[in-house]
């Protein structure tokens, strides 16, 4: 069996990881590997390497993917697609694993329907992949978060100022409460919740009577767009409506792309090992359009289907205790 190999969507710290483990699992097996460049894009261009032992050497503490990554909205097309088939073909790849995102997975769903053996790693810092407690690279993204926030904090405590932190997410506010939980946020705000700047203003100013003279808000991207804010980074217009209403000296700061890069941290690199060791299997034994998570501390397998459709939602519990850690 010849099993391709490739990354798709926003990369993620721990991609690599999964690359090392599904290259080196397959040889094991006596299979295989080949490495499709950028994605989608990489396998209708036929962009495809193969791959050994050596090839994924001295990659497993590096971050981002040493295949790339692309978005390809050819393989959204019928066309595109009859492309990617006739490069499958042409290097006799039987099955395919592909680490990405939902829209990554619906991509490889269609490959299925091809008749490609097809299976999913989730693998993005959003987090928001269902039928999966972890995507790969999360824990490495909400740790760059929180050494941001506790250096903010620093200047923030020391000038007396509000700091407004914007997070990535592009819909999902897992980074945001994670890192509003873990690094003791005055508030978050997400895009699964509606929110009332009001709240926020009176609760700062709360804090301010009671001698907290700094606080830090955490905001996902995704609110952006919000009438209230209409700012290109919401993360300006909340500041801007903060200093307004309070008075209080605001800075804001926008972490964006350096969520995504970084050595991946001890969890990231181990369930990606794990999950790529598992995709291997589950191909070699003739499985297709499964997904691999991580559920209740085990690997876990489910329809790819299923994943795709399943909507992952942030924690209330969470949510609200962060608010009560650090405004009692
Ligand atoms: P993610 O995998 O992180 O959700 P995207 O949504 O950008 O990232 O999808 C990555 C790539 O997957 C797209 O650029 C496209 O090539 C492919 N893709 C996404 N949705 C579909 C679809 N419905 N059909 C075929 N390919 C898709
Ligand atoms: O999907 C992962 C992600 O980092 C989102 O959090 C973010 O909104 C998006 O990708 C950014 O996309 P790009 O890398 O194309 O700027």
């Amino acid at each position: 069996m010849k099993i391709g190999v490739l990354t798709s969507g926003g990369d993620a710290p721990g991609m690599n990881a999964a690359i090392r483990a599904i290259v080196r699992k397959a040889l094991y097996h006596d299979c295989k590997v080949y490495g499709i460049k950028r994605g989608y894009s990489g396998l209708i261009k036929g962009e495809i390497v193969p791959m050994n032992s050596r090839t994924v050497g001295d990659i497993l503490q590096r971050g981002g993917t040493i295949l790339k990554s692309a978005r390809c909205p050819e393989f959204k097309t019928e066309e595109g697609r009859m492309k990617a088939k006739e490069q499958m073909d042409k290097m006799g790849l039987t099955g395919l694993i592909v680490l990405g995102g939902d829209g990554s997975f619906m991509g490889a769903q269609k490959l299925n329907e091809l008749g490609y053996k097809t299976i999913g790693i989730p693998a993005t810092i959003d987090n928001d992949i269902g039928c999966t407690d972890y995507s790969i690279g999360f824990d490495t993204a909400v740790n760059t978060v929180l050494d941001a926030v506790n250096k903010i904090r620093d200047t923030a405590s020391s000038h007396n100022r509000v700091y407004v932190i914007e997070v990535m997410g592009k819909n999902a506010g897992f980074i945001a409460v994670g890192a509003a939980l873990a690094g003791g946020a005055e508030a978050v705000l997400v895009p699964e919740i509606p929110h009332n700047m009001d709240d926020v203003c009176k609760q700062i100013n709360k804090n301010l009577k009671r001698g907290k003279n700094h606080s830090i808000i955490i905001v996902a991207e995704g609110l952006m767009g919000d009438p209230l804010f209409n700012e290109q980074c919401c993360g300006f217009g909340i500041a801007k409506y903060i200093e307004e209403k309070t008075g209080a000296d605001t800075r804001v700061t926008v972490l964006g792309h350096i969520q995504r890069g970084g050595t991946p941290t001890f969890f990231d690199r181990k369930i990606a090992t794990l999950m790529g060791a598992k995709a291997v299997d589950l191909i070699l034994s003739g499985q297709s359009a499964k997904m691999v998570g991580y559920v209740d501390n085990k690997i876990a397998v489910y329809d790819m289907e299923e994943a795709i459709r399943t909507k992952k939602t942030i924690s209330m519990e969470e949510l609200e205790l962060a608010n009560i850690m650090s405004n009692i």
